[in-house]
């Protein structure tokens, strides 16, 4: 079971704040009068200008239709002005019900990473489509004298309808980008729309049209390329695969839904390829860089852009008037609805994520307020009223919408499971589909190394199948993937597709051979040849921000399992999951055969297809795949892009070998100390260890605390002890017991780490654990940075709640850590677990996981 703490909203009172400052007094952590102190903000910088006239004057595909206008003149005219503030919002299906969608007029709704119908994020098709109806009845259900206008519903369906159950998964752009095939790629949009509609979806928040700069970006798998060809080559063709031609009968219409091009603009630019970051590049290299796929997409037709969370020059996108509307507006004739991103509003400075006038007049039309719709609701309607947001903006940015509504058809085509294609299920996963899905895997793979030809295998022998990619189906699909991070997903999540080892198996068995998964390599009867199928494993946004290249830093348990293989004398075709090029020059060495499979999907099938030979002896399909991204030949060597000056990378952008020219490598340069610690700033304690670098210490009434990495230890005033048990494997879990004889803290510390985008990614600390004796005492959690803040939560009615419930989780949003006064940009104590009665607890796991349901904080301390 899962709690997230409940709210009590007060600052702590009475009794408990005593207790609290007699604690901190007695563990000597109290030189901090200024836990409640504010993170001091950044100097602000210059803003940068857009000067309009260096950029092209362009055209949108869709044109201007005189009927549409008088519609939309017409609706506007019977809006009320509380109608018109309902219908620039878009809120999150966790935190609206189809009430407050009748209530509030609310224009749209989306389901993030994380949200499903009626709070089931791994709910069914059917429940999808039934809450879809649900919604868009409540929107045209409007009281007498209202207007009735159809709610939309946006959702990230960025590689197929990735979000649900049983939906087509396409590999991730980063491989769609090696295919250099915009062909395909306007087929996988026609997919993706329709498994998106079939659940009664209108709009999809794709394509990222990323032209990724750094590969460190956690984003980068979300881009097709490095280079602003390749991305345009596909932006303009992705959107007629989605939305459909501008001007045939079934654009937008049919099996086709709206488009987004995101995150505009200069997502890809940020300064160390930080999430949410700073582009610093010049106005020259936005247009000719960053605005590339925006060209085509909005020739194309594209109806909605999506601003990004970064800035430029310190100027946060969603309030960028230059480039949203001098630009976007009046230099691209861009002709649909600009929707900012996930709260996004809330970080230009002056706003909150439920006030935010600021971006709506710089251009945002539509304000995506997940869960702070009705606050922003309600301070958007008061400053109309008030005249600070002129009615003129407000109309401006409801016409937009009302027009894309209107050329989609939607006030005339009726609920969604009576449109075309609404609840036609077995579109989803199709065998057509799949095998669209699987054409674009083979077509994606990019064959970097093949020692004296040993690909294509003979099919006819006994292969094994090592590494723990090669039967598992989050690591083949990435982030976005059912859930936000893509993490926790099994096999049974995926009722159709081949994992790798699948896929291989089914080839190998009809020609006679034999397969056999081992997924740390071992093996009774020595193998013909060893597929080693490895890589990173899912993450989404932030939490995919690397500080370097290297694959498995400080650890490289992947290269050890090629090299063991390699040591038996058996040849090792090694296939890499990952979204980014990475430094693998070792790994690359010590294989026979070295192929980037990059973020392949649901259709593992199609590695099979390159690896073997057809009956005939000859290859079944030849490589095609060619790198969209430059290949580092050492960790630290990013920035690296196609037209750097000097350009010297392992594998130049455009590399890729095929069977029909066939060619060695020979020993690659390894990157000299090419060793690099691994960087944590999410995972604390693991299985009952501090995870490094982080360390354990133990703080009481002696003052001075001491360093906890010997287990079992005793504070030196005999207030708390450390012991290890076992819980699913040995010694995995950390009971800490409170005597009550003086109060004592545990914490978990280390050198400063920078959590601010995880602040605004809403993730929470996570804590696995068992309350083996209910506190009768106070019990504190702290996050802070030493003596100098610290953010404090009261945690007692949460672990008094757990107490006799066995292992469970409790969520704290890292967010209360920072309005209690913590400094998430520079934080060294994580986690601080201060009591002062009898408490006991087992501690498995403290980590950083996606914070769930409407954020709340247990009561703090505040000053
Ligand atoms: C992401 C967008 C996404 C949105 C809705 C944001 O955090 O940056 O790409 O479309 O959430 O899930
Ligand atoms: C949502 C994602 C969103 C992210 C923003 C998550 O909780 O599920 O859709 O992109 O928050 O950081």
């Amino acid at each position: 079971m899962s709690r997230e703490v409940e709210a009590r909203g007060q600052p702590l009172r009475g009794h408990a704040r005593r207790l609290f400052v007699v604690l901190m007094a007695a563990t000597s952590l109290s030189a901090c009068a200024a836990f409640a102190t504010k993170p001091t903000a950044p100097p602000p910088a210059p803003l940068a200008t857009i000067h309009p006239d260096i950029w092209p004057k362009l055209q949108s595909g869709v044109a201007s239709d005189p009927a549409i206008e008088t519609r939309v003149a017409d609706l506007l005219s019977r809006m009320t002005v509380e109608e018109k503030v309902g219908q620039i919002i878009q809120a999150d299906v966790a935190s609206v019900t189809p009430d407050d969608v009748r209530k509030y007029h609310l224009g749209s709704v989306l389901d993030g990473g994380n949200s499903g119908p009626y709070g089931d994020d791994r709910a069914l098709a059917p429940v999808w489509l039934k809450e879809a109806d649900e919604f868009y009845a409540a929107s045209m259900n409007v009281e007498p004298g209202h207007v009735a206008i159809p709610v939309i519903w946006g959702s990230d369906s960025v590689h197929g309808n990735s979000n649900i159950i049983g939906a087509t998964v396409f590999p991730h752009n980063i491989g769609l980008g090696a295919m250099r095939d915009p062909d395909l790629i306007r087929k996988i949009g026609e997919v993706t729309a329709i498994e998106t509609k079939v659940i009664g979806q209108d709009w999809t928040f794709s394509p990222t049209i990323a032209v990724v700069r750094d590969d460190r970006w956690g984003r980068t798998y979300e881009s097709y390329s490095e280079s602003p060809d390749v991305v345009r080559s596909y932006a303009g063709q992705m959107v007629l695969g989605i939305q459909g031609v501008p001007g045939s009968p079934d654009f937008l219409r049919g099996g086709h839904i709206i488009a987004t091009a995101k995150h505009y603009l200069g997502d890809g630019g940020t300064d160390k390829g930080h999430d949410q970051g700073d582009n610093l590049s010049s106005e020259e290299e936005l247009r000719d860089i960053h605005s590339a796929g925006y060209q085509s997409a909005i020739a194309a037709g594209v109806q909605t852009v999506m601003t990004s969370y970064s800035s430029w020059h310190g100027q946060k996108m969603a309030a960028n008037r230059g480039l949203l509307n001098d630009v976007l507006i009046d230099r691209f004739g861009f002709n649909g609805f600009v929707v900012d991103d996930w709260n996004a509003h809330g970080q230009v400075p002056g706003c909150t994520t439920t006030d935010c006038s600021a971006a709506l007049l710089a251009g945002i039309d539509m304000f995506m307020a997940p869960d702070s719709w009705k606050g922003l609701y309600e301070s958007t309607l008061a400053e109309v009223k008030a005249g600070t947001i002129p009615m003129a903006r407000l109309d401006q940015a409801v016409a937009r919408i009302l027009r894309v509504k209107l050329r989609a058809g939607l006030f005339e085509e009726g609920a969604p499971s009576t449109r075309p294609y609404g609840g036609k299920f077995d579109e989803l996963g199709s065998p057509e589909h799949r095998a669209i899905a699987r054409q674009a895997v083979r077509e994606s793979l990019v064959l970097l190394k093949n020692e004296k030809n040993i690909l294509p295998l003979k099919p006819r022998l006994r292969v094994l199948v090592a590494g723990d990619g090669a039967d598992d189906m989050g690591k083949q699909t990435g982030g976005w993937t059912i859930s936000w991070q893509g993490t926790g997903n099994v096999r049974a999540d995926f009722p159709h597709g081949d994992t790798i080892y699948e896929g291989i198996a089914s080839t190998v068995k009809a020609a006679g051979g034999s397969a056999t998964l081992s997924v740390d390599g071992s093996f009774k009867k020595k193998p013909d040849v060893a597929i080693v199928v490895i890589g990173e494993n899912p993450y989404a946004e932030f939490m995919g921000d690397r500080d370097n290249l290297a694959f498995e830093p400080g650890d490289p348990r992947d290269l050890r399992l090629i090299r063991s293989l390699r040591d038996k004398g058996i040849a090792v075709v090694t296939v890499f999951l990952s979204g980014r090029p990475m430094y693998v020059t070792r790994e690359i060495n010590s294989s026979d055969a070295f192929i980037a499979a990059f973020l392949p999907g649901t259709e593992g099938g199609g590695i099979a297809d390159l690896l073997f030979r057809a009956k005939d002896g000859k290859p079944a399909y030849d490589f095609r795949g060619r790198l969209s991204f430059s290949w580092p030949k050492a960790p630290d060597q990013t920035p690296l892009n196609v037209g750097d000056t000097p350009y010297d990378p392992l594998f130049a952008f455009g590399y890729g070998l095929d069977y029909a020219h066939p060619r060695d490598l020979g020993a690659l340069p390894e990157a000299p100390g090419g060793e690099t610690v691994a960087a944590n700033i999410d995972t604390y304690l693991q299985a009952g260890h501090a995870a490094p670098p982080w360390t354990l210490s133990m703080t009481d009434t002696h003052g001075a605390s001491s360093p906890a990495d010997r287990v079992p230890a005793t504070a030196p005033g005999g207030g708390l002890s450390l012991a290890r048990i076992d819980h699913l494997t040995q010694e995995d879990t950390l009971v800490a017991t409170w005597t009550g004889s003086a109060p004592a803290s545990l914490a978990i510390s280390g050198a400063p780490i920078d959590l601010s985008r995880q602040v605004n990614g809403d993730m929470a600390l996570h804590l696995e654990l068992r309350v083996d004796e209910a506190p009768t005492g106070s019990v504190f959690l702290n996050a802070g940075c030493g003596d100098k803040c610290r953010g404090t939560v009261d945690l007692t009615a949460a672990l008094r709640a757990a107490a006799g419930r066995g292992w469970t989780t409790i969520n704290v949003r890292i967010a209360c850590f920072r309005n209690a006064g913590a400094n998430m940009a520079a934080l060294s104590t994580p986690f601080e677990l201060i009591a002062d009665k009898r408490f006991a607890v087992s501690l498995g796991a403290v980590r950083l996981a996606p914070g769930e349901g409407p954020p709340s904080c247990p009561a703090g301390m505040q000053s």
